[in-house]
This record gives C-alpha cells, structure tokens and sequence, in this order.
C-alpha cells in the first residue's frame, strides 16, 4: 500500500519538473520518502534560481555593453596623480613594485613610472607596451582599449605631466 502511493505521488512531480524545463537528475530507482522530498526541493530550488537570472540578462546587457565613455576623454588634460596613477595602482603594481618588480620595471611612484616614459613620445616603452598588441595590454582590468588610450594620450599629448 504505501509503496504504491510513493510510487504514483512520483509520477507526476518528475512530469511537471520536466515540463518546465529544470534539470533534475531523476531520482533513478524507486525513492524513499526522505529522497523523493529532498529532489523536490531541489527541483524547485532549481527553478527559482535559474529563471529570474534568464530573465534579467537581456535587459541587463545591452545598457552594459554600449561603449563606456571615459569622463576625462578629449576634454580635460591628463595627469599622472589623478587619472592614471589609480590606474596602475589596480592593474600594474601589483606584479611592478616591490624588491623584485616584473620585467625589472617598478611602477611604484611617478619618477620609477617616468623611467620608460619619455614625454610626448608614442614610441616611450610605456606607450608600446600598453597598446593591443603589447605585452602590458592585457592586464588592464576594466576598458583596456580606453585604458590604453589614456596611456598614450597623457604621455603624447599631455607630456606626462604629473598633476594638473
Ligand atoms: C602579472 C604581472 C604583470 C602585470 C599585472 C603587469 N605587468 Fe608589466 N611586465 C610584466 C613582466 C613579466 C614583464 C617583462 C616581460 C615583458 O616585457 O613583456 C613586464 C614588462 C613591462 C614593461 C617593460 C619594462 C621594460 O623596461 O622592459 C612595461 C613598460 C610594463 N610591463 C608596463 C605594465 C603596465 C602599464 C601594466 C598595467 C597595465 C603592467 N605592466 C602590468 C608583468 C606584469
């Protein structure tokens, strides 16, 4: 008697799981009771978790996706203190500062930064290095290609200036 009541009570959660499109692992052989609830909850837990998030990446994308605008871009002169030290500070310092910086290159302060800079100069190491295509490219966490324009444009138009 309860076997067969476990066994029909089955039946139609794995069906209505299937209908909506969840992945549960069936439960294989026949379930005891602990089981069978704690692959529904699961199934269920399944269900709510998947779908909001389904649902919110389409919105979401296309806002994030349109080219982010630099605020300093083509107005405001560029200087080392606040538009690009931040920048280096989260993505270059890490591996170039310290005893033994990475490629023998410290970033740590504007004077060791200015040692592969040579000011309004596109061919500076700085500025090669950090275009795509360079080696330094890469490690720019967020935007590389505004990034990087900005490292070019502060040493080649801006002379690298310091602060403002
Ligand atoms: C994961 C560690 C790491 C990070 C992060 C990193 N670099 Fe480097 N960097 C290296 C290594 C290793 C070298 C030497 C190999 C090479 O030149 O490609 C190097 C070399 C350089 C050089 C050439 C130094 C010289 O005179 O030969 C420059 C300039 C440079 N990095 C700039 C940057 C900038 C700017 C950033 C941040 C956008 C950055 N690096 C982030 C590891 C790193």
């Amino acid at each position: 008697m309860g076997k067969d009541v476990l066994g029909t009570s089955v039946v139609p959660f794995r069906a209505s799981v299937v209908r909506v499109g969840c992945r549960v692992a069936s439960a294989g052989g026949p379930p005891g009771l602990p089981i069978v609830a704690l692959s529904l909850v699961v199934a269920l837990a399944g269900c709510v978790a998947v779908q909001p998030a389904t649902d919110t990446a389409n919105p979401a994308s296309p806002s994030l996706s349109t080219s982010t605008p630099t605020p300093t871009t083509s107005t405001a002169p560029l200087a080392y203190t606040p538009d690009i030290a931040p920048i280096f500070v989260s993505d270059c310092v890490p591996c170039h500062a310290g005893s033994r910086p990475q490629g023998n290159y410290s970033m740590a302060n504007y004077a060791a930064v200015m040692r592969d800079v040579s000011p309004g100069n596109a061919n500076s190491v700085l500025v090669t290095k950090t275009q795509s295509g360079g080696s330094m490219y890469r490690y720019f966490s967020v935007d590389r290609a505004g990034r990087a324009d900005m490292v070019r444009r502060w040493v080649v138009n801006y002379q690298a200036a310091a602060s403002r």
